[in-house]
């Protein structure tokens, strides 16, 4: 399709690179072109309208071309898009740090700027490790961290050192730091047969092991509160971030938490960790930080670890990291707005309903015959798919059962992103009740014509029927590569 006499699509197969995905099947298929955005909605270069049902990759938090956000952004334009942080600092960076301290768990006095949720991690491995050597004596011996299975804190290689999404992190293993991998709690399929109502947390105990044996060796625990967004929504019970964070303490160890995902509302409050009282060392931020329009992130720590850093020039005990565009006035600006936005249009408060009536629509996806287990963190869902509800029995990756719902999806004027058989929906924060019904409506429509075509699929094309759920035997071997980035 044309638009101002420029094919966009056809240049974008030309020049183009997309990340997270196979270019040969984009360069095949016909692609969406997105030129405007308003609200939840984003409009192709053929003026067809779609909902934004994952929120630009989890980012958008109050809706695309919010007035107040464009607004910030065009002012601070009048007056500086950016000069360096380096030497120097700027005001919109010094409002945002002011503003994010007084929203952050109490212990977090210090805001360091990066620009995306790698980054932000990246600066609290890197800001832990210092720190411990800097201590010197017992503790200089600590080199190496604790995360978990099926995290995704990134694609840096410092964050990928911590990943435990094997599809997305095994080829790079030989690059890789060491870490330990302890195990995320996976209520669906339990390896240890417990019910989540009932099980008292029991799977913490594998991380209460690795701790017991390593803890001198290891600077910091890095884990995702409450959920493991990438890994497919995988929700943890209440009760797994206080264990993790009490035995932080008794151990010597920095909790880093990576809220890139569930931070600014996503979860139900402004962070996921304030619903069990957890206070981390460092916590990393990004996405929805500037409320989904420009790229920013902030890696926020406690006086005890900012005063550890301070010292004579010739100490070089500075934190030696940094980014051309560390606090961009323009992203920060943004960010401010979207904090303030927070507070003027009372965004935690309308968002509780909300997610009641998200729970109550999603209720009604029991009825569709090949969803294995819905999991909700406030505005976060996934909706798994399986070939057999009753064994659990995954689709195989060869149906692409998440992509052809989402391809159905988009005919239906819904933007979705499946992580593999699992369905995402994570709205705008400022989505309404007619447009979340329209999400849902969408989505449950979409799930039951893909898996009944698959169903009606000829033979070639069925799902075999191997069985890729992890089992206990399937940890036993994850826990024997313990150490060695499984
Ligand atoms: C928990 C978590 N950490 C880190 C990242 C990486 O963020 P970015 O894509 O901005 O580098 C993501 C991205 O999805 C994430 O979900």
């Amino acid at each position: 399709m044309k638009r101002h006499g420029i094919d966009y699509e056809a240049l974008d197969k030309t020049h183009l690179w997309h990340p997270f995905t196979q270019m040969r099947d984009w360069m095949d298929s016909p692609q969406l072109v997105i030129e405007r955005g308003q609200g939840v909605y984003l409009f192709d270069t053929k003026g067809n309208r779609y909902l934004d049902g994952v929120s630009s990759l989890w980012a958008n938090i109050h809706g695309h071309r919010h007035p107040v956000l464009t607004r910030a952004i065009r002012w601070q334009l009048t007056q500086l898009e950016h000069s360096t942080f380096l030497g120097l600092t700027n005001v919109p960076a010094v409002e945002l740090a002011e503003k994010l301290v007084a929203v952050a768990p109490r212990n977090l006095t210090r805001v360091f700027y990066s620009d995306n949720g790698s980054t932000a991690v990246e600066v609290a491995l890197k800001m832990s490790f210092q720190f411990w050597r800097q201590k010197g004596k017992e503790f200089a011996r600590k080199k190496t961290f604790i995360s978990f299975t099926n995290a995704y804190h990134g694609d840096t290689i410092g964050s990928v050192s911590l990943g435990g999404v094997d599809l997305f992190h095994q080829i790079f293993k030989p690059l890789l730091f060491k870490s330990y991998k302890a195990f995320y709690p996976d209520c669906y399929r339990c390896p240890f047969g417990k019910q989540p109502t009932s099980c008292e947390v029991y799977c913490v105990k594998d991380f209460e092991a690795i701790l017991k044996e390593h803890h001198p060796e290891v600077c910091a625990v890095v884990v995702e509160p409450a959920v493991q967004g990438a890994a497919g929504m995988l929700t943890a019970p209440r009760g797994f971030l206080k264990r993790i964070e009490t035995l932080c303490h008794e151990h010597h160890i920095h909790l880093i938490l990576d809220e890139v995902a569930t931070a600014f509302g996503r979860t139900g409050t402004m962070f996921a960790c304030e619903q069990e009282q957890v206070t981390p060392d460092f916590l990393a931020l990004a996405k929805g930080l500037s409320g989904g329009t420009l790229p920013l992130a902030a890696t926020l720590t406690t006086h005890e670890v900012f005063e550890a850093f301070l010292g004579e020039y010739a100490d070089f005990k500075s934190f030696f990291h940094g980014h051309t565009y560390t606090g961009n006035p323009l992203a920060c600006a943004a960010a401010a707005a979207n904090l303030d936005l927070f507070k003027s249009e009372k965004t935690l408060q309308k968002l509780k309903p909300k997610i009641a009536y998200l729970r109550r629509g999603l209720a009604d996806f029991w009825q569709l015959r090949h969803v294995g287990d819905i999991r909700q963190a406030g505005f976060m869902v996934g909706i798994e798919l399986v070939k057999d509800r009753d064994s659990k029995t995954p689709y195989p990756a060869k149906d692409r059962i998440g992509h052809t719902v989402v391809l159905e999806a988009r005919r239906r004027g819904v933007i979705l992103r499946p992580l593999g058989n699992v369905v995402v929906l994570m709205p705008p924060l400022s989505i309404s009740h007619a447009e979340l019904k329209s999400l849902l409506d969408v989505t449950y429509g979409s799930i039951e014509k893909a898996t009944q075509e698959l169903e009606r699929a000829p033979a070639s094309r069925r799902p075999s029927s191997v069985y890729n759920g992890r089992t206990a035997a399937s940890l036993q071997k994850q826990r024997k590569n313990i150490g060695s980035n499984s």
